[in-house]
């Protein structure tokens, strides 16, 4: 059973009124240092979303190069891998596609949840998942490069991606895990399948499962956590998305 989030924080305070944005930013802090994740709640229609992304970091263009983008289902799209359409995403970090380091952050908010079953944002450890693994697996992640592809979706749109990554890379200011069960080229190297095995049955085992109300704010690190998402019925559902940028230590 997945699990229900456990690093939440309300906007809204015990006396109703909002909470004071340096405080807020503080537990914040607090809570994604802890759990790689925070689920906002409670948020009154004076929060400004954008400007609260802002104080993490740059924005990272979208594929399409908007910098707040949308996610729904789209016309067309309902064939491919993509999160524009009603069907599951399969555990990934994002930007494994990029050139250079991925968003450190990613911020999803709800402006229309869906009805009926599903279209949960579901979330693991992936700085767990490798501390679960044997050392020289977890070394062979580290040294061996790979080839990573975009997605069929990505490519209908006329972007062929093919940066080279390894699965765990050291940051001075953390450790970067990029994972994608099928678009991390495998060369018929017969030791990564089952560690990007390992990956998608740790994330079965152990992903908290986000629902949203309207207005509630996710964010996550997105060098340390895994996400993908539930299939869902209800074509109304929206969200927003944006991608923040790693800043640099001064
Ligand atoms: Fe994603």
């Amino acid at each position: 059973m997945p699990r229900h989030p456990e690093s939440l924080l309300s906007l809204t305070d015990f006396n109703g009124g909002p909470l004071a944005a340096d405080l807020a930013r503080k537990t914040f802090d607090d809570l994604l240092e802890r759990h790689g994740y925070v689920l906002m709640s409670n948020v009154p229609e004076s929060f400004d979303p954008v400007a609260f992304c802002k104080g993490l970091g740059g924005f990272v263009p979208q594929y399409t190069g908007v910098l707040v983008g949308d996610v729904r289902p789209e016309p067309g799209m309902e064939e491919f891998y993509h999160a524009g359409n009603t069907k599951p995403l399969y555990p990934h970090s994002e930007g494994y596609d990029f050139e250079g380091l991925p968003p450190r952050y990613l911020a999803l908010w709800c402006q229309t949840p869906n009805t009926g079953a599903g279209g949960e944002t579901t979330l693991a450890d992936a700085h767990a998942w490798i501390a679960s693994l044997d050392e020289d697996d977890r070394a062979f992640l580290r040294e061996r490069v790979w080839s990573w592809e975009t997605t069929d979706a990505m490519r209908h749109l006329g972007l062929d991606l093919h940066p080279r990554h390894p699965v765990i890379e050291d940051h001075p200011d953390g450790t970067i895990v990029r994972y994608s069960f099928n678009n991390l080229v495998r060369e018929d190297d017969p030791r990564i399948g089952p560690l990007l095995d390992s990956a998608r049955e740790f994330f079965a085992r152990e992903h908290t499962a986000i629902q949203y109300q309207r207005r509630d704010m996710l964010v996550f690190d997105n060098w340390r956590m895994l996400h993908a998402r539930t299939a869902f019925t209800d074509i109304g559902r929206h969200l927003r998305r944006i991608q923040i940028a790693h800043l640099e230590a001064a």
